[in-house]
């Protein structure tokens, strides 16, 4: 499979991607913070963090005694997630540019270690989780949330024909195929966590976008934005036309994503 190119991706797509976390906060926002559970005085690592949705609402929780790391390896991103937390008066985050793979931080320094929609880009999975899990101090917790088998369906298959049919040259990558199955996650979290209960709970989520457009923008809001922006000008223009063309005849105004969270909690010490 050709490797992503999630910098770039996530670099054009960072102001879309805000929108939709805001039209759309049951299904990443809502959840992580439930799991989360942040308490006052409470000291986060969020990575990757994205546009700040979680982090910054979490780091307000724990409170001027509390404290987050927030790292993603896009700039575009972490600076909508600072323009957030500015907006938000949160003064308590630290935010780097970093990517995951290189990425230092305290061991068994943070009450929660979260990773939402990102652990798939780390180029060595289980080394990733080993270095999240060291992160977590006794009695705190590592919360994941990963993409499970439905990403925007039937959308997201549908814009992908249409796109290789224009772009015969096109090289798709989709890195989050890697966590959507629960069977493997439990398993490899069971051996990095040296068998610490895996809470993992599967959720099926309906995004309602209503329109056309609607539509098109929670496509270019993902990794799909990046394939767009590699046609002609001309094939941009085509397949939006063709995308919202194919959701009014079908009358198809909702897409599924499913999701896998997860949450473990070490022993205290
Ligand atoms: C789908 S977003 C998830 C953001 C946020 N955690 C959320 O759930 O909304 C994926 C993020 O991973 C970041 N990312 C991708 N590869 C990365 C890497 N190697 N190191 C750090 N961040 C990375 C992207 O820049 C993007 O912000």
């Amino acid at each position: 499979m050709p490797e992503f190119d999630s910098r770039g991706t996530f670099q054009k797509a960072a102001n879309e991607y805000t929108k939709i976390q805001d039209a759309f906060p049951e299904v990443i926002r809502d959840p992580l913070l439930a799991d989360m559970a942040v308490k006052e005085g409470d000291r986060i690592l969020d990575l990757p963090c994205g546009t700040g949705d979680a982090i910054v609402r979490a780091a307000k929780l724990a409170g001027p005694t509390g404290h987050a790391l927030a790292i993603d390896i896009s700039p575009s991103m972490i600076e909508e997630a600072k323009e957030s937390a500015e907006a938000a008066g949160v003064k308590n985050i630290q935010f780097v540019v970093e990517n995951m793979d290189e990425a230092q931080f305290d061991a068994a320094a943070y009450d929660i270690v979260v990773s939402a929609n990102g652990p798939f880009f780390a180029s060595d999975l289980k080394a990733f989780l080993v270095k999240m899990w060291g992160a977590v101090k006794p009695g705190g917790k590592l919360v994941l949330m990963t993409l499970g088998r439905n990403f925007l369906t039937p959308i997201s298959g549908v814009f992908l024909d249409l796109a290789q049919n224009k772009t015969e040259d096109l090289r798709i990558s989709i890195p989050w195929r890697v966590t959507e199955d629960i069977l493997f996650l439990r398993t490899l979290l069971e051996e990095v966590t040296n068998k610490q209960r895996v809470k993992i709970t599967h959720r099926d989520v309906v995004m309602d976008y209503k329109t056309a457009d609607g539509g098109w923008n929670l496509l270019m809001g993902t990794a799909f934005r990046g394939y767009t922006l590699e046609m002609s000008a001309q094939n941009q223009a085509e397949i939006e036309a063709e995308m919202k063309e194919w959701m009014q005849t079908n009358r198809v105004f909702s897409a599924t994503c499913s999701f896998n969270n997860i949450v473990v909690t070490k022993d205290d010490a």
